[in-house]
């Protein structure tokens, strides 16, 4: 029984920072930005634009009447949370109008709940035929002004339909994760900002990657050769591409080094000017891939998901025939290239408005129209 992702889409929010500004701003070499981390814009989220309104302004163009009516499960994968008790995923039901008996929960792991939440939604499904899972990767990352992350924040939301028989990609039965107990980069629920040891994250990451690939290659016998393409959870794109390179070594023809390297850039292309969205990052550079490569119908993605603690996780899935006509491409491009860019000092205006929830609606709500939803006002904890 075919189970995958029938449709997708994303919001990233209207504004964003250049890293020649930024660099500029904290007196560093571009290059380090640019080349060191891979980095070319960052996104950069109004206080109206939260976790909630995000993940709707994602989902909202996909949905039909009758996704509405299949949908018994909606889940929002976050890192970003705004309340221990109450679900994202709630409000956004309601928001969506989706059926009332549907279940509605939150899942965190860092980055990489959003994979759980895909293989949650794939188990689901294999008992339920013809109902569909909603998953919403929605997150922002922010690690404060002239932070060493500073150059790695970034905001958005993924939004995922699975289904049976999918129009994008078929989910193989070849998943793998590997939990390892480290201490790189973690939210504690008392601080504003990420506690992160920045060199630790990066060791862990590429050891994460390394031990799943090694057992998913023994599990499944596959090689890189069996694979079109390898898309990443992309905190910034340097990442990704070092952790690659560690198992495209000698052993392995150039030809298809080069090959699957310029998947790689094509799979980044839209993170670079994003920046890191947390658990929706490898999804967006799924899409990034799924817009500027052209795949033939089954050949295989190799999916690596990662969430700092540490959860890593290595799944693959089957291209589906015509795959590409389920992609809203013109809407994908308009989003990200009619953006506004910020100067440094209204980024950090928007940043300092953020941490004190001040809205300005004159200066937030710019022409976006991909924003049908926002952030009005909290009121006695209420959001509106
Ligand atoms: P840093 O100390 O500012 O930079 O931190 P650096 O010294 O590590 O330099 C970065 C790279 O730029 C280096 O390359 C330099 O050589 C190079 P590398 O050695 O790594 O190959 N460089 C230059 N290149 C060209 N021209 C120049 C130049 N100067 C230097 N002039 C760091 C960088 C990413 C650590 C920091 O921004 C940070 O802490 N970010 C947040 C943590 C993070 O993103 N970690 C990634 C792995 S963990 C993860 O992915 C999980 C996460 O998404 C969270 C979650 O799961 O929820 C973060």
């Amino acid at each position: 029984m075919a189970i995958g992702i029938d449709k997708l889409d994303f919001y990233i929010p209207n504004f964003y920072v250049s890293m020649d500004d930024l660099a500029k701003a904290r007196e560093v070499d571009p290059n380090k930005f640019k080349i060191g981390i891979g980095q070319t814009k960052m996104a950069v989220n109004p206080v109206s634009q939260d976790i909630i309104s995000m993940g709707i302004n994602a989902a909202q163009d996909i949905l039909s009447e009758q996704d509405k009516k299949d949908i018994n499960m909606v889940i929002v994968a976050t890192e970003s949370g705004i309340d221990h008790s109450k679900a994202a995923s709630v409000e956004i039901h309601n928001q969506l109008n989706i059926q009332p008996f549907a279940r509605c929960i939150e899942m965190k792991e860092a980055c990489y709940s959003a994979t759980a939440a895909i293989q949650l939604a794939k188990d689901f499904l294999s008992n339920n035929p013809g109902k569909k899972v909603l998953v919403i990767a929605s997150d922002i990352a922010r690690y404060g002004l002239n932070s060493g992350g500073e150059p790695t924040q970034g905001a958005g939301a993924v939004a995922l339909l699975l289904s049976h028989n999918p129009r994008i990609l078929e989910l193989n039965d070849d998943s793998v994760a590997y939990t390892n107990n480290v201490y790189d980069f973690w939210r504690p629920t008392s601080e504003k900002y990420p506690v992160v040891d920045g060199a630790l994250s990066k060791d862990a990451y590429i050891e994460s990657f390394n031990t799943v690939w090694n057992e998913y290659s023994k599990r499944t016998g596959y090689t890189v050769n069996d694979f079109e393409s390898f898309c990443f959870h992309v905190p910034f794109t340097k990442m990704g591409e070092k952790a690659f390179k560690t198992i495209l070594n000698e052993n392995v023809e150039d030809s298809i080094k080069n090959r699957l390297m310029d998947a790689y850039q094509e799979s980044v292309l839209w993170n670079r000017d994003v920046g890191n969205i947390y658990t929706g990052s490898l999804y967006l550079s799924l899409i990034s891939l799924l817009q500027n490569h052209t795949f033939q119908p089954e050949e295989k993605v190799c999916l690596f998901s990662y969430g700092s603690g540490a959860v890593g996780e290595i799944f693959s899935g089957s291209i589906v025939k015509g795959y590409d006509k389920a992609l809203d491409k013109e809407k994908h491009l308009n989003m990200l290239e009619s953006r506004e860019q910020l100067s440094v000092e209204e980024y950090e205006t928007f940043f300092n408005r953020f941490d004190n929830q001040e809205f300005d609606f004159e200066r937030e709500l710019t022409q976006d129209p991909y924003s049908k939803v926002y952030l009005y006002s909290i009121e006695d904890h209420i959001r509106t």
